[in-house]
């Protein structure tokens, strides 16, 4: 707690590579938070929240948009799309749910500029990145300048002296043409609707860089959310198959604008059955590497294929209880409808791993966990084992290992150690209470809580409001 003896900083990050169901947990704990504050990231986040009827959704606003009171803040550490903020804006508050007074972005924040977004497309197939520039514009960031260019544009500068850095921005655009050698497009189209989407978002741009700090000395409660997840971190992740910014816990307090003196606690979200987007190691993958390239190929024969319609048509009482474990995985992704809200792309899904979980714990110095979509392990019961399986170890090059490697190649070389425990065939989701739990259930989570060495907060037993449950 914070020597100041004033407000304190919550953390809530994903420990695993994203969609663990962050948002859900924020919205949960929301209410015991004045600010709840984005770090890291831009639109490349993506999430809908519902509640009251309402629907909508989330690139680059915090969470907690339909908590009506709270301040949202969006910090240094982020990059903006200026026309993308503009319209999820108008989107939110189109469902009436208005922003004035209660949406602050830093002055410090990094622009999306147009040719990120293109060079993304260009350099971003590999790792299947989002295409939203994400990389591109962090690392103009870290260049700085090209020459006597200006690389790195932020939102204060762009409110200081829009003529100026709109002409940097035109500047790096050619630039970049010529390096690349993207087609021709219309640029004073692009930069007269960035001009426009910066007149729209002006009130919203906080020109106070101790913003948070001055609210928090007066005693604000922030909740730092954090976008993507830790595997995802761009240091600490699976690199090169990450995003490009900071995932990790301590990240919130640099991208977020406090300093660390007033940490509070770290709560890692867990998703009980894992899934992944994009390439990249994934011990635990259903399938291995015949999933990854199976989920991987958005085209087959040039054809885009909607891979929802097509698995949603198969067998899956039959391929849940396959010998084999791509089909396994292929039953499991139906059931839990891991696909791209937007491209119905599928996620590739894998068993809970707790040697990365608890290598997770341990980096980001994670407090406490909740677990989500507890209620999909129900579905183990139908496979030829009719047991959980967790992996509780890795093996590399035949000796143990207990952290996850430096090398991505090593760490595609990670054999798992694998630990069934009995499962259960209860329909959990009306749950309400912990004691309600199937004991299968109990067991596991204090088999989590052991191996991986941190308390387990609550856990989730569908996608509504109403269905988590506190453990103690
Ligand atoms: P980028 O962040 O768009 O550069 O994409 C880099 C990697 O992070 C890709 O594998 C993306 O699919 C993944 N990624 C980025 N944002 C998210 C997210 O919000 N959830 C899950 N994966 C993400």
């Amino acid at each position: 707690m914070s020597k100041f003896q004033r407000g304190y900083a919550d953390i809530v990050i994903g420990t695993q590579y994203g969609d663990e169901g962050k948002a859900r947990v924020i919205d949960d704990i929301a209410n015991n938070y004045d600010i709840i504050a984005r770090f890291n990231g831009g639109p490349n986040a993506g999430h809908t929240i519902e509640a009251n009827g309402i629907r909508i959704a989330l690139r680059q606003v915090p969470s907690a948009v339909l908590h009506g009171e709270k301040l949202l803040y969006v910090g240094s550490g982020c990059v903006i799309d200026l026309e993308k903020l503009r319209d999820e804006i108008a989107s939110i508050e189109g469902h009436g749910v208005y922003l004035k007074d209660r949406l602050r972005v830093s002055s410090q924040a990094s622009v999306i500029q147009p040719h990120h977004k293109l060079i993304d497309e260009i350099i971003g197939g590999e790792i299947g990145t989002t295409k939203n520039g994400i990389g591109p514009a962090y690392s103009d960031r870290a260049i700085r300048m090209n020459g006597s260019l200006i690389a790195n544009v932020r939102l204060g500068d762009l409110v200081d002296n829009p003529d100026k850095y709109f002409t940097i921005i035109e500047n790096n655009f050619r630039l970049a043409q010529q390096r690349y050698g993207f087609q021709t497009i219309d640029l004073r189209a692009i930069i007269e609707s960035m001009r426009v989407g910066l007149e729209d978002i002006k009130q919203y741009i906080e020109l106070d860089t101790l913003f948070v700090q001055k609210k928090i000395r007066e005693g604000s409660r922030i909740l730092f959310e954090g976008a993507q997840s830790f595997m995802l971190d761009v240091n600490k992740g699976s690199v090169p198959y990450v995003t490009a910014s900071p995932t990790n816990a301590a990240a919130a307090f640099t991208g977020g604008d406090l300093p660390p003196n007033f940490h509070g606690k770290t709560i890692g979200v867990v998703k009980a059955v894992m899934s992944r987007v994009g390439h990249g190691p994934f011990v635990s993958e259903f399938g291995g590497k015949a999933s990854e390239e199976y989920c991987m190929a958005v085209k087959i024969d040039g054809l885009s294929v909607n891979s929802k319609k097509v698995e949603s048509e198969l067998p899956i009482d039959t391929l849940i209880a396959s010998n084999n474990d791509f089909e396994v995985g292929q039953a499991f992704r139906v059931l839990s409808n891991e696909y791209g809200t937007v491209t119905g792309r599928p996620r590739r899904v894998g068993n809970l791993d707790l040697v990365q979980l608890r290598h997770a714990v341990a980096v980001n110095g994670i407090d406490e966990i909740v677990i989500t979509k507890c209620d999909l392990l129900r579905n183990y019961s139908s496979t030829t084992r009719r047991q959980l399986a967790i992996v509780v170890g890795y093996k590399l090059d035949g000796k143990e290992i207990d952290y996850i490697p430096g090398s991505t190649d090593s760490y595609r070389r990670v054999e798992p150690i694998y630990e069934y425990m009995n499962g259960f065939s209860e329909d959990i989701t009306t749950a309400k209470t912990f004691k309600e739990l199937p004991e299968a259930l109990k067991i596991f989570i204090d088999r989590v809580e052991k191996i991986v060495g941190c308390k387990v907060r609550g856990v989730s037993v569908g996608p509504d409001r109403c269905q988590y449950i506190q453990k103690s």
